[in-house]
């Protein structure tokens, strides 16, 4: 089946989420769709699987021309789309969940449907047991019961936006096995969106490169990588800078604390950090380090030890003693802890005013969040809601609602989900505040965003906190053996 789309234009006030797009995709193809956040891939993606209705432009499927006013009609003309954020399934079993996209005459029992689940899930090896609660499942694992969901709804094209966020490597490499088999042997097409490009150069046969909702360059694979830099950004990047500062005086101090949790206790936990220091913490997920990183903030329980900020004894304090020391927390679920859903970015910047006056002045609130919006390159106004902002620009406003002058900066994944160009923005903001004398501790799971920013890294594994390294003279085969718990390389 070939699906073209023709000069698509989707406008949402001001902002052009596409621009005129078009593009072509051939069965037995995978086509990767590249783009930095905010380049309208989504936009794009929805339009073409019946989630959104474009303004104008044409769709055509096999030469005839359609349109779609709903997903359920999209799959019904074989596009089916899996969604970006697989988490808000409805609290069901899996095959219930299965069964709820069929049309009852289509299937009359569950036991049809049971046995069309189990067939299409061996034939991808995906292991899924009918009866799990959808809560219990993974990220990975709810993927794939999308795929063949969609599968089974007969999609003859199948659309991945950003699917290898928060998925384990095994899922991936089984998502990637599959997605080829649907294009090579079933004849399939899929669109992969991705702002990743190791993936798109590992997956993809084609590529199209989106950038401010406009089509900037379409190519055959393997294409040398500085094109696709240059067709996702315009241009190639330089090396990131990572000026090297002189240690100054103490800032943090944390003696043998322990933290008792749930699922895994921290014990006997050490970190010095001087002033503009950059320390990551390295560590598989659910290894200790986000624990630890949330004690240093006063927001996790500690049974044993101490924390000092600047001198000052802070255990057993809370996050607001933190706050007054100069210590910030900037967590990773940037829609569920940083920032609030439903609030503008003019009503952001006014909450973030700690000592602010009862009375809020609009008006001048406003022309500062006009400012603050154009001095972090924001794409997005004032009056937006945080959630219209794509993630990398979300990032970016909660760069920009952190206090100047702080001694102490904590960051979980300061860049994940990012595309190279916004990472590398990211990077320069936290490097201007630890040349002001900012000390960063941030976690990270990638290992090149370690070895580059950090003066030290500190891996933890099961709880355990390992003495920190010098970044400068350890090598990412090292790193990988400590994350993974084994002592020498
Ligand atoms: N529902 C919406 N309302 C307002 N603006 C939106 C909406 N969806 C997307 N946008 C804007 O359109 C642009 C393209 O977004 P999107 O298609 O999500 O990009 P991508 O998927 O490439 O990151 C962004 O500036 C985004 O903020
Ligand atoms: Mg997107």
């Amino acid at each position: 089946m070939k699906v073209e789309l023709i000069d698509i234009h989707k406008h949402f006030g001001p902002v052009r989420a596409n621009d005129g797009v078009s593009l072509t995709l051939e069965p037995g193809t995978i086509h990767g769709l590249l783009g930095e956040n905010g380049a309208g891939k989504s936009t794009l993606m929805k339009c073409l699987s019946g989630y959104q209705t474009p303004d104008s432009g044409t769709i055509k499927v096999d030469g005839q021309a359609v349109s779609f006013a709903s997903p359920a009609e999209a799959i019904q003309h074989g596009i089916g789309m899996l969604h970006q954020d697989p988490l808000d399934f409805p609290q069901m079993r899996v095959l219930d969940n299965f069964l709820l996209a069929f049309d009852e005459r289509i299937f009359p029992d569950r036991r049809n449907g049971q046995a069309t689940l189990h067939d299409l899930g061996a034939r991808f090896q995906f292991q899924l047991d009918p009866d799990a609660e959808i809560a219990g499942l993974t990220i990975g694992e709810r993927q794939q019961l999308e795929i063949l969901r969609l599968l089974a709804l007969g999609a003859q094209v199948v659309i991945l936006d950003e699917p290898t966020t928060g998925i384990s490597t095994p899922q991936k490499a089984k998502l990637f096995a599959t997605l080829r088999r649907l294009a090579d042997e079933e004849g399939r097409s899929i669109v992969f969106v991705s702002h990743k490009l190791e993936e798109v150069e590992e997956l993809c046969h084609r590529v199209t490169a989106l950038r401010k909702g406009q089509v900037t360059g379409e190519a055959e694979m393997p294409c040398p990588v500085d094109r696709l830099v240059e067709m996702m950004f315009g241009r190639s990047l330089p090396p990131a800078e990572c000026p090297a500062v002189e240690p100054g005086a103490t800032v943090l101090e944390v003696e043998a604390i322990t933290i008792p949790s749930y699922r895994l206790t921290v014990v006997n936990a050490n970190l010095t950090a001087q002033t503009g220091e950059v320390i990551g913490l390295a560590g598989l997920e659910g290894s200790g380090q986000r624990l630890f990183l949330r004690a240093c903030a006063g927001l996790e329980r500690t049974t044993s030890g101490h924390i000092l900020v600047d001198g000052q004894n802070l255990t057993h304090a809370p996050y607001r003693r933190f706050l007054k020391a100069g210590v910030a927390y900037s967590p990773a679920g940037r829609l569920e802890e940083g920032l609030v859903g439903g609030l503008t970015l003019t009503e952001h910047f006014a909450l973030a005013e700690r000592d602010g006056p009862f009375l809020i002045d609009w008006g001048a609130v406003r022309d500062q969040a006009a400012e603050r919006i154009r001095h972090f390159n924001v794409v997005g106004r004032p009056e937006s809601p945080v959630e219209a902002l794509s993630g990398g620009n979300q990032q970016r406003i909660q760069l920009a609602l952190l206090p100047a002058g702080l001694r102490l900066l904590l960051m979980e994944h300061p860049t994940r989900g990012l595309d190279v160009e916004s990472a590398r923005w990211v990077w320069q903001q936290l490097l201007a505040r630890r040349e002001e004398g900012t000390t960063i501790v941030f976690i990270s799971a990638d290992l090149d965003e370690l070895l580059e920013y950090s003066d030290r890294i500190a891996v933890f594994h099961n709880g355990r906190m390992m003495e920190p390294l010098h970044a400068c003279d350890t090598a990412v085969e090292q790193l990988g053996y400590l994350i993974a718990g084994k002592e020498k390389a």
